[in-house]
C-alpha cells in the first residue's frame, strides 16, 4: 500500500469543518449498497455484479450518467432503504468533517414506480435526525425533474405540501434537476412562483451543460437563492459581474464536471476563474458514488489542479457557510468554528 503525504494545505482543508450544498442523495449510492438493497427487496438489475455496473461508469454527458444513476435508483422501495442511504452518506460526510449538509432528493423519480413521497422523506428524516445527534445539521431540498412536465411538478408540489409542513425544520426549499439541455428553467416558472409564495427556498441547476441564458432565466423567472453548478456564467462577463455583485453563490462541483465532460482537464476548471471575479463559489460532491469522490476528494484535486491558495481555500468553505440556508445564529457560529481551524493549523 502507498501512502500519500498531503501538503498542509490539503491536510488542513481535510480537517476544516465544512459545508455541503450540493448532493443528490440518490448520488450517494455506492455499488455494494445499490446490489444489497436489489436483494432485499427482489429488483432486478442490468448488470450482474458490482464490478459490472461500476465498470459502466464511464459517462460521455449528463444524460449518459442520469440513465444509470436512474437505474441505480429503482432498489429504493421502502422507508428504511432510504434510511439506509442517507445513513451511509452521513457517514462519509461526518468523515470529511461536514458539519452542515443540503441535501437534494428526486421524488419523481421513486413515486413514478409507486413510493409515496411520505416514504422517501421519512426514512431520510430518520437518518439526517440521528445525524444531528453526532455533530452534523441539515437541510432538505426537493428537486424537480426538469425532463418532466411542468403540470409533473405542480402535481408533486401539491402532494408534498404536508410535508413542507410536518417538516419544516428540514424540508426548506426546491430545486431543479436532471438533464439540462432543451429543458430551460422557464419551463418551470409557474412551480417556482407557487414554492416562493409558500416561502421556500429556491435553487435550480443552470449553466452545468446549458448556456448563461439558462443562469439568466434561473435568477429573473425562477428567481433562485442560488445557482447550481453556474461554471458556464464564466462565458458571460455581465453575468459574472452580476453574480460577484449579487453575492448569489454557485454551488460548484469538480469532479462532477470532469467525469461528465464539462472539461477535458481538472486544470480547465473555470472555479478558480469565478473565484477570481468575487463569484460566490462552493465545492461540493453532486453524486459522490458515481463521480469518484465526497466533498474532501473534490477539494484535495480542486487545490492541486488550479494550484489554490490558503486564503483560497479559506474563502471557498466560508462561502458554503455564507451561502447555506440557516439562521444567521447558525451561520456565524459555524464560520467561527471554521476560523478557529484555521488559525489554529499552519
Ligand atoms: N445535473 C443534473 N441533474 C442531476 C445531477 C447533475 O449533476 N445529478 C443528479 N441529477
Ligand atoms: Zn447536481
Amino acid at each position: 500500500m502507498t501512502t500519500t503525504t498531503l501538503s498542509p494545505l490539503a491536510q488542513k482543508t481535510k480537517d476544516a469543518p465544512k459545508a455541503e450544498l450540493h448532493i443528490h442523495i440518490e448520488g450517494s449510492l455506492e455499488p455494494e449498497l445499490i446490489f444489497r438493497l436489489a436483494e432485499r427487496n427482489g429488483v432486478k438489475l442490468a448488470y450482474d455484479s458490482i464490478e459490472a455496473l461500476r465498470a459502466a461508469y464511464a459517462f460521455t454527458d449528463l444524460q449518459s450518467f442520469l440513465d444509470i444513476y436512474y437505474a441505480g435508483a429503482s432498489v429504493l422501495l421502502k422507508e428504511e432503504d432510504f434510511y439506509d442511504m442517507t445513513m451511509a452518506y452521513v457517514e462519509r460526510a461526518l468523515a470529511d468533517n461536514v458539519v452542515h449538509t443540503e441535501i437534494f432528493f428526486d421524488p419523481q423519480t421513486h413515486t413514478e414506480r409507486g413510493v409515496p413521497i411520505a416514504t422517501v422523506v421519512a426514512g431520510i428524516e430518520r437518518a439526517l435526525a440521528e445525524a444531528e445527534q453526532r455533530g452534523l445539521t441539515s437541510k432538505l431540498i426537493l428537486c424537480f425533474l426538469r425532463h418532466l412536465s411542468e403540470d409533473d411538478a405542480l402535481a408533486t408540489f401539491d402532494a408534498a405540501l404536508p410535508l413542507f409542513d410536518q417538516y419544516a425544520h428540514r424540508l426548506i426549499g426546491v430545486g431543479l434537476d436532471s438533464s439540462e439541455r432543451g429543458h430551460p428553467p422557464s419551463k418551470f416558472e409557474r412551480v417556482f412562483a407557487k414554492a416562493r409564495a409558500k416561502g421556500l427556498k429556491l435553487v435550480a441547476h443552470a449553466g452545468e451543460e446549458g448556456p448563461p441564458s439558462y443562469i439568466y432565466e434561473a435568477l429573473d423567472l425562477l428567481k433562485v437563492d442560488r445557482v447550481d453548478h453556474g461554471v458556464r456564467s464564466i462565458e458571460d462577463p455581465a453575468l459574472v459581474t452580476r453574480l460577484a455583485d449579487t453575492r448569489v453563490a454557485l454551488t460548484v462541483c469538480p469532479l462532477s464536471n470532469l467525469k461528465l465532460c464539462v472539461f477535458d482537464d481538472l486544470t480547465k476548471h473555470t472555479l478558480k476563474a469565478l473565484l477570481d471575479e468575487g463569484v460566490a463559489v462552493t465545492v461540493n460532491s453532486d453524486d459522490p458514488a458515481y463521480f469518484g469522490g465526497y466533498v474532501n476528494e473534490n477539494y484535495l484535486a480542486t487545490i492541486e489542479a488550479l494550484r489554490l491558495g490558503d486564503d483560497e481555500v479559506y474563502t471557498i468553505i466560508r462561502n458554503g457557510f455564507e451561502a447555506s440556508f440557516v439562521t444567521p445564529a447558525e451561520r456565524d457560529a459555524m464560520i467561527d468554528r471554521l476560523d478557529a481551524h484555521w488559525r489554529a493549523s499552519a
